[in-house]
């Protein structure tokens, strides 16, 4: 076998079985791009701080530039007895440019290669996964403004249980708003992330008159890290933005749980496009949510990457250790997971009909105007605990019998309270309902109409 890029102190070669457990390389050339272009900029500063000769540093780029080549074109042939990703281009340098390839790794180690890598793609990955998240929220946006125009109705639901009507507008911009919050997590992660380290060399720093800032420049970050235990040993940064991503993962779940309700034959309320479900090979009747199902589902996985990482961060002393080449395989899981959930939903969304007659006549039943009775009585001078004990009694009332409480008859209702009459009870449409809830924030068309403006501001400044 080759001799290890580390071999010098070592008489026997390495277990076949240790080679296959410590190697890296199945996973982390996806880093590849990003290994390179650490390379390039930090060849160029060993050359600008003449610690390397022009002639090396022209030699060693162009050598990287045509393994990147390969690698863009297929043609790299990544070995497992290599380990990683740094040790096949450093290899694969030497085979191509001979021994001055050696020259490439002074003044750095594969700490703090690896935690440069690492932090490239994730700075990518979350900046990547913000826009795709704004552009499903300009979705949403677009949606909401669709369904005020012709002011849907939607039962709004608390334990699952009819509560009261509001706007289907009002539905999909709370939705904006998690996935607001949910880009600027993840914005956040990025801009916390934006600091170069390498230079922190194995962990100690390192002798060579290296710059830093200038390597972090070059590479498009804002500053290199401040101390070299923490820029070789952390990984919250990829906590953070697996943390993020596990909040953007819950809030489309629970979206994801509505609309698979809300398809079933039972509620009704909508219809998913057939591009966006699939059938049985059994029943010929069925059309199953599966888009929607898997994104919940997957969840499960992203959440689990990111009590892993914590796991495997938390026993771990300063510096590096080998334990932290765990950290990668979850990040990549959980970026390609969102990215595609994202993507679908985006696509989804406006290709998903809302059966506004359905809708509004489920908003209808469940009492769900009680609350408005029980507030024209108190707007009436009657205290709203003895109106609520007055609409609870009608409530029984009613459901004793089968009615709604705009079908009991106005002896009934005025038995409960004289102020009441079957006017009164009629007039407690569900559209009435969403009309008077005009306090900021509520479900009243004009407040909507208010809040898609302003998230319309947003996304187009
Ligand atoms: N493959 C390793 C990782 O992903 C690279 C760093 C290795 N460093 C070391 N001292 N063994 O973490």
């Amino acid at each position: 076998p080759e001799a290890k890029l580390w071999g010098g102190r070592f008489a026997e070669s390495t277990d076949a079985l240790v080679e296959r457990f410590n190697a890296s390389v199945a996973f982390d050339q996806r880093l590849a791009e990003q290994d390179i272009r650490g390379s390039l900029a930090h060849v160029a500063m060993l050359g600008a701080q003449g610690i390397l000769k022009g002639e090396e540093v022209a030699q060693i780029s162009q050598g990287l530039t045509e393994i990147r080549e390969d690698i863009r074109a297929g043609k790299f042939e990544w070995r497992i007895d290599r380990e990683d990703v740094h040790m096949n281009v450093e290899a694969a340098l030497r085979d191509r440019i001979g021994p001055v390839a050696g020259k490439l790794h002074t003044a750095r180690s594969r700490n703090d290669q690896v935690a440069v890598d690492f932090r490239l793609f994730t700075l990518e990955a979350a900046l990547d996964l913000a826009g795709l998240t704004r552009q499903l929220r300009r979705v949403l946006v677009a949606e909401a403004q669709k369904a005020l125009d012709a002011e849907v109705i939607l039962p709004g639901y608390t334990h699952l249980q009819v509560a009261q009507p509001i706007l289907l507008a009002h539905w999909f911009m709370a939705y904006a708003e998690m996935l607001r919050r949910d880009e600027g997590r993840l914005r956040d992660a990025a801009a916390r992330m934006d600091e170069c380290p390498l230079g922190s060399s194995a962990l100690a720093g390192t002798p060579w008159p290296v710059d830093r800032h200038a390597v972090a420049g070059a590479l498009g970050f804002s500053r290199p890290t401040a101390n070299s235990l923490d820029g070789v040993g952390s990984r919250d940064f990829a906590l953070e933005f697996l943390g993020a991503c596990a909040i953007l993962a819950a809030h489309l779940s629970r979206m994801s749980e509505e609309l698979i309700l809300y398809s079933s034959f039972e509620f009704g309320f909508i219809t998913l496009p057939d591009s966006h479900t699939t059938g049985s090979s059994i029943m010929p009747q069925k059309k199953n949510p599966d888009v929607c199902e898997l994104a919940r589902g997957k969840t499960g996985r992203v959440f689990g990457h990111l009590l892993g990482l914590l796991t495997v961060v938390k026993g771990t002393p300063l510096a590096y250790n080998k334990d932290l080449q765990e950290d990668k395989e979850g990040v990549f899981d959980t970026y390609d997971t969102l990215q595609a959930v994202l993507r679908l939903y985006a696509d989804m969304l406006p290709r998903t009909v809302w059966h506004a007659d359905t809708t509004e006549a489920a908003a209808a039943r469940g009492y769900s105007t009680a609350t408005d009775l029980a507030d024209w009585l108190a707007q009436r001078g009657v205290p709203f605990r003895e109106a609520h004990e007055v609409v609870g009694s009608l409530v029984g009332l009613a459901a004793r019998s089968g009615r709604q409480l705009w079908e009991l008859s106005g002896p009934e209702l005025s038995a409960a309270h004289p102020l009441l009459t079957a006017e009164v009870a009629q007039g407690l449409t569900v559209r009435q309902s969403v009309r008077s809830r005009q306090s900021y924030g509520g479900t009243a068309p004009e407040r909507v109409a208010e809040a898609i403006a302003a998230a319309q501001a947003e996304l187009e400044g």
